[in-house]
């Protein structure tokens, strides 16, 4: 079996000291460093943009995994991937272009991905199935960190996990949203590669131990 990588979102980090947040990131253990970008329209909060993410560039090596949660991300996506971004994934309701976004981010030379909303149909990204490299499902709806993971999503994973192994493509599935150390191990048994955490690791006592646990 691979090794379920770790993604702490720097939205649960300290904002007055981004550079250290990374730099904590990869001394605990993360795999990534997941960036939640909201546009006070897509979500109802609002956070940081493409100078955070060059901003933070500079501290860490470990890949950044860039959310999107904003409406017409095709304005953007190429200044994500030219700010330092090195996977970008979006919501495909919130796009007029989907698949020309996702192009626009392959063009650029990094992974691109779709999110699903816990009320989303798998369906809305089967036609993308040979474009994506990540397929996000939230466990929460977005715009903040620290809610509470919606059980639903379970059945969803293990649907999306399977879709993954008939493609044969090499797709990422990351949840985001709500994970915890309690329910981590449901989520990869049921086929997750990739666990998104917030307040899970941020509000740790020991970081370090609560990714290795959410790793398992
Ligand atoms: C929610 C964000 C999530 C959030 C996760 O809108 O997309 O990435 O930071 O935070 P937790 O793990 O606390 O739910
Ligand atoms: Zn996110």
């Amino acid at each position: 079996m691979t090794k379920i990588k770790i993604a702490p979102s720097i939205l649960s980090g300290d904002f007055a000291n981004m550079g250290k947040t990374v730099e904590d990131v990869q001394k605990w253990g993360g795999d990534y460093i997941h960036f939640d970008v909201m546009d006070g329209v897509y979500v109802p909060n609002l956070t940081f943009g493409m100078p955070m993410c060059r901003a933070i560039r500079k501290h860490t090596d470990l890949p950044i995994d860039a959310h999107l949660m904003i409406v017409e991300p095709e304005k953007y996506v190429e200044q994500f991937c030219d700010s330092g971004a090195d996977i970008v994934t979006f919501h495909p309701e919130a796009s007029k272009d989907v698949a020309g976004t996702l192009a626009k981010i392959k063009a650029k030379g990094k992974r691109c991905g779709l999110v699903l909303n816990p009320d989303k149909e798998v369906e809305l990204i089967l036609p993308y199935l040979d474009q994506v490299d990540m397929i996000v499902l939230m466990g929460v709806f977005p715009g903040f960190g620290g809610q509470k993971f919606i059980p639903s999503v379970l059945n969803k994973i293990e649907r999306v996990a399977m879709l993954i192994q008939a493609s044969g493509r090499a797709i990422e599935l990351e949840v985001d949203g709500g994970v915890t150390e309690q329910n981590a191990a449901e989520m990869r048994e049921k086929g997750v590669t990739v666990l998104v955490g917030g307040s899970s690791v941020f509000r740790s006592p020991d970081p370090e131990a609560t990714i290795e646990a959410l790793r398992g």
